[in-house]
């Protein structure tokens, strides 16, 4: 960290910044120049309020040098991570297709959407039992019997399970049957589910939040790692911005930003991203081309039924295009589908 004081800072200020800093245990180096004096931070850092030391007399600016994140971050781990999910890899040199329904409705849905997702090379099934909806009469899920929906499929088809935990207090249930927890756009700030399913002893994928930075998304999943548990995938699901077409917009380059700051694997989510069942494949290809280690989309046996984002799900004559997608694309950039 380097707090750059300002030309009006005494004497006196530099001293109290130093006092301040010290007192904290780290160590400080003033520099003085013919115009500023800068004092440089060396030890950990962790403890000091930036905001706090901005506040104090004579301060212009503080500015941090290493990431805030440490756990997840590349500085430490410069090697990037794969997190295997029941046996499946998420990480560099492959990419996983996961996919199933938004939404577990009954058995038959989900093993049909199963079935589609295999189909078309998935590995990984998804499938919420608790969703998370903006309306409170909207479908809520099937809670604890989608839980035991998602198991029986997975008995039939051998597809490990990703689902969503919406609420702190569900997550030894949901990990009960889950070999993936789920943190949703909606609930990545949420710390408190946060730090439950750090401790959980489940993979976590965990979604960007609609109006994160990737400063505020890295901070989310070191709340993860910090309860010990590093076994987690990075998802970019599209963010808010001004524009209405789609339903949210995907920020592709967070796919390799992501990949540089941290060592997580980082997957795409092009069916909550452009909202739209004809988006979902340009999405998919663009996400992949950008190094994405994996994507998760929704397919629905009859989406004009479905309880959940019925208009983004692909469908059975879609599946085709996606198997090729997989096919031919990991080898471009020198991967294998997962
Ligand atoms: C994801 O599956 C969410 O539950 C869903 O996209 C929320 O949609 P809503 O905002 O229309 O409830
Ligand atoms: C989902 O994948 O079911 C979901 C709720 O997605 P998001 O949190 O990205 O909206």
């Amino acid at each position: 960290m380097v707090i750059v004081m300002g030309p009006e800072a005494t004497s006196e200020d530099v001293a109290s910044i130093v006092g301040v800093v010290r007192s904290a245990g780290v160590d400080a180096f003033v520099s003085k120049g013919v115009q500023r004096t800068i004092v440089g931070l060396v030890g950990d850092v962790t403890q000091l309020d930036a905001a706090g030391l901005r506040g104090m007399a004579g301060v212009r600016d503080v500015m941090r040098i290493s990431s805030p994140y440490k756990l997840v971050s590349r500085e430490n781990h410069p090697e990037r991570s794969t997190v295997h999910v029941g046996g499946v890899p998420i990480g560099p040199g492959t990419v996983t297709l996961i996919a199933g329904p938004c939404a577990v409705e009954t058995r038959e849905q989900t093993l049909e959407a199963a079935r589609m997702a295999q189909a078309a090379g998935a590995t990984l099934l998804r499938g919420g039992a608790y969703k998370p909806r903006t309306s409170p009469y909207a479908f809520q899920g099937l809670g604890e019997q989608g839980l035991r929906i998602l198991a029986e499929v997975r008995e039939e088809t051998g597809l490990p399970i990703v689902t969503e935990v919406v609420d702190a207090h569900d997550v030894p249930l949901v990990a009960s049957y889950a070999d993936m927890l789920q943190v949703g756009t909606r609930n990545a700030q949420n710390f408190g589910l946060l730090q439950a399913v750090g401790a959980a002893g489940r993979p976590v994928l965990l979604k960007r939040g609609m109006s994160a930075t990737m400063e505020e998304w890295l901070m989310a999943a070191e709340y993860i790692a910090q309860r010990g548990n590093l076994d987690v995938v990075l998802c970019e699901r599209g963010i808010r911005t001004f524009e209405t077409a789609t339903r949210n917009t995907l920020d592709v380059a967070a796919v390799p930003v992501a990949q540089r700051l941290s060592h997580l694997p980082v997957i795409v989510d092009p069916s909550h991203s452009g909202g739209r069942r004809d988006l979902v494949l340009p999405l998919s290809r663009a996400a992949i081309a950008a190094g994405a280690d994996g994507i998760i989309i929704d397919v629905h046996p009859r989406p004009e039924q479905a309880l959940c984002d019925g208009p983004q799900a692909l469908v059975d004559t879609d599946l085709g295009e996606l198997a090729q997608v997989m096919r031919d694309f990991p080898p471009l950039l020198g991967k294998a589908a997962a």
